[in-house]
């Protein structure tokens, strides 16, 4: 095959533009050769039960699937009933992003709540959690937060059991979108289960593909009520995958050792370095808090585009001129300081 692309290129448009860790790759090659059995019952995903339990607790169950959207839409497909809804900031993945997934092909009506920072808490989810018996009003039997969220910010897990005990006191389930989980456990110092099974939330969608897989994530839940018909939610959904080997290969590579905090410490720290060189120039402002991989950012409107042309990011707000720069696995420091002075020289 022919290479199609410069494997020098980097951007700061999202963690998903970058490639696979060569340990990810690695994992894949020694998971090849050979015949096992297809839609899990091979012993990659054998031991990746294994592993879950050792990183979440006995109980712990982790299912492999294809997207992040479809983690979302079958873990909270199996959260809820029919007539459930789901809270969540209206800076959410499952709102924004996932194409109406949630509510088209999950059947799953959400209730959005603004926020300032990407987070919610109990009074923000008060805002949307009522009405319960009233059966003009869609039932909001859960929520879902997101974290790192998708404004950068990470919850505390003290700010996470505020959550889930507001929500459980009022008879709701609470999900967490882990796209970045590993990215907030980094930047805090704290296993995994610190942020999720520990804070009292009943499942969660594990991301992997942020982090350096090829492709492949995951719904891990911590309770027969959490993952009640999930299988035959994942199969529905179209998330299936029959050569789950590969996935669940990718997931021990991640999860085995210690490679899902430092590819994730790794983006936390580029980010932070991003920030810091860019905090100071003129005309530009970070708007959100540097908890994770992401930098938020205003910056002069004659600079954008000359940026974005070397560099690569999204607008996040076009009519303040924020932009998104997402830092992944695989930037560096080099990468970091090109883009900054290549923004000091376009503004002094
Ligand atoms: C917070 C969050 N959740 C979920 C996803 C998963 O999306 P996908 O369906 O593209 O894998 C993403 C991807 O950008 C995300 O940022």
């Amino acid at each position: 095959m022919t290479r199609l692309h410069d494997p020098s290129a980097h951007t700061f448009a999202s963690d998903n533009y970058a490639g696979a860790h060569p340990e990810v790759l690695q994992a894949l090659v020694d998971a090849s050769g050979g015949h096992v059995g297809s839609y899990g019952a091979d012993p990659y995903t054998a031991r990746l039960r294994e592993v879950v339990v050792e990183q979440f607790g006995e109980g712990a169950e982790l299912d492999p699937v294809l997207t992040g959207t479809g983690a979302n839409v079958a873990a909270l497909q199996a959260l809820v009933p029919r007539w459930g809804a789901v809270v969540c900031a209206t800076t959410a993945h499952v709102y924004t992003d996932e194409g109406g997934a949630p509510e088209r092909l999950g059947g799953i009506k959400l209730l959005t709540v603004p926020t300032p920072d990407g987070k919610l808490t109990p009074e923000l989810i008060d805002r949307q959690a009522f009405g319960w018996g009233d059966q003009q009003r869609p039932q909001p039997l859960a929520v879902t937060i997101t974290q790192s969220t998708e404004l950068g910010t990470v919850y505390t897990p003290d700010e996470i059991r505020a959550v889930t005990d507001h929500a459980h006191a009022l008879g709701m389930r609470v999900h967490l979108d882990g796209a970045r989980l590993a990215n907030a456990a980094a930047a805090l110092g704290l296993p995994l289960r610190a942020l999720t099974r520990d804070a009292g939330v009943d499942s969660v969608s594990l991301g992997g593909t942020k982090n350096g897989l090829v492709l492949g994530e995951s719904v891990v839940t911590f309770s027969e009520e959490a993952r009640a018909g999930l299988v035959y939610l994942r199969k529905m959904d179209a998330q299936l995958v029959s050569k789950m080997r590969f996935v669940s290969a990718q997931f021990l590579a991640m999860l085995e050792g210690d490679l899902w905090r430092r590819s994730a410490a790794s983006a936390n720290a580029r980010a932070v370095r991003l920030a810091a060189g860019l905090a100071d120039l003129p005309g530009v402002t970070i708007t959100q808090s540097v908890d994770a991989n992401a930098v938020f950012v205003v910056l002069p409107r004659e600079v954008v585009e000359p940026l974005r042309a070397a560099h690569h990011f999204y607008d996040w707000d076009r009519q303040t001129g924020e932009v998104r720069l997402m830092c992944s696995f695989d930037t560096t420091d080099e990468h970091v300081d090109r883009f900054v002075d290549d923004a000091r020289a376009l503004l002094t």
